[in-house]
């Protein structure tokens, strides 16, 4: 378990029991695929995969993290740093950055990290380590903690400091998650609402081991495209445009942004429905969903890749799946299936043979369920 493994480094590291314990959780989203920065809806849910620190507060600024999993460290000191130290060292100095930026004085710290949420698999193991960093410096600087505020700091890090354009998905669920349910977002308002999760069934999240490449590129472009439509229609986001509305200019409209934008403000929709599926507890209503949603990143965002579209079908055409779509921001990555529970066995053997088969790849599945969003546990000295 990733919580003992940081605790012992701690104890090896620096020879007594750490004081604090921060954790953040990946996530999967269900549905709402390139809709957060379009001020729209998503449905994601909070996973058992987790980044950990464990720490212990110190009497001067400096941070002095090791990343287990590297076997590297960072020595970093609150009054004087610069862009630019690389990796994972740019999460640490960009959420310091973030806090400072907000007006927040910052304390120093010593601590170990590692997680056990897959790397660039779509999954926001990025987002995972900024909340569990920032939820560390909060702590340690006695801030007061308010999910929302802290998910715009992180984001504001991962896109002015890390320089990665990300809505604020990825950020907000990581925080504010909640055991058994989904949560869906209004990325415009930044309100949540639980959603409860079908009885008797499992998300599962299908790995295809295939990763992003020169996806960051891509990504731009497609929120560049979301905007140039939103600028057509002198309208601030696709959130305030109608599938009506677009269609009226499709003869006008450049076709090729026609498509993006009928695939955000159709996945706006999705969420919608798939929350009220949700509600109704009728998970073949959310699967269809899942199912249309994955069509839409396909044909109309081309934000998909062979092997994920392969894996996808093998997933949709297993007895007991009620959906699968790509999850995350594309380009490789991972899948996400509804089973019924009692299909869950049969359904993971016959996904990875079939993939196999198919794309001559080890693929990996992770059984997933709900979890609380960022937390903290004061230890006691003995442990
Ligand atoms: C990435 C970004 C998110 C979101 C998704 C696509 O995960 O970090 O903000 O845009 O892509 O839905």
């Amino acid at each position: 378990m990733v919580k003992q493994k940081v605790i012992q480094a701690f104890i090896n590291e620096f020879g007594s029991n750490p004081e604090f314990l921060t954790h953040s959780p990946g996530r999967v989203n269900i549905i709402g695929e390139h809709t957060d920065y379009n001020d729209g809806f998503v449905l994601p849910m909070a996973i058992n995969y987790s980044a950990w620190i464990a720490l212990r507060p110190r009497d001067d600024l400096r941070v002095q993290v090791t990343a287990l999993d590297k076997k590297e460290k960072l020595d970093l000191d609150l009054s004087d740093y610069k862009k630019g130290t690389g990796g994972w060292r740019e999460y640490i100095t960009g959420v310091a950055w973030a806090l400072q930026d907000a007006g927040h004085e910052l304390k120093g710290w010593e601590g170990v990290f590692s997680g056990d949420v897959p790397i660039g698999a779509g999954l926001s193991s990025s987002a995972a380590l900024e909340l569990a960093l920032t939820r560390a410096f909060a702590l340690v600087s006695d801030l007061e903690w308010d999910p929302v505020q802290m998910s715009l700091i992180c984001q504001k890090a991962e896109n002015l400091w890390v320089g990665i354009n990300s809505g604020i998905m990825d950020q907000m669920i990581s925080s504010s998650g909640k055991e058994g349910f989904a949560l869906m977002i209004d990325c415009r308002s930044l309100k949540t609402k639980q959603v409860p999760l079908p009885k008797d069934t499992q998300l599962l999240i299908l790995d295809t081991t295939t990763r992003r490449g020169l996806a960051d590129s891509a990504y731009n472009e497609r929120q560049a495209q979301c905007e140039a439509v939103a600028c057509h229609f002198d309208k601030k986001s696709l959130r305030d445009i109608t599938l009506d509305q677009l269609e009226e200019r499709a003869g006008i409209l450049d076709l090729l942004l026609y498509r993006r934008a009928q695939h955000v403000i159709s996945e706006n929709q999705r969420v919608l429905d798939a929350v009220k599926a949700l509600q109704n507890g009728d998970p073949a209503a959310l699967g269809q969903l899942m199912n249309e949603s994955h069509a839409s990143m396909r044909d109309d965002f081309e934000i998909s890749r062979k092997e994920m579209d392969q894996m996808v079908a093998i997933a949709q055409s297993q007895p007991g799946c009620y959906g699968a779509r790509m999850t995350g921001g594309g380009f490789g990555g991972c899948a996400v299936a509804l089973v019924a529970e009692d299909q869950i066995e049969s359904f993971q053997e016959k996904v990875v043979q079939d993939y196999r088969e198919k794309i001559g790849l080890e693929s990996k599945v992770y059984p997933s369920f709900a979890v609380n969003g960022t937390g903290f546990e004061v230890l006691s000295q003995k442990i």
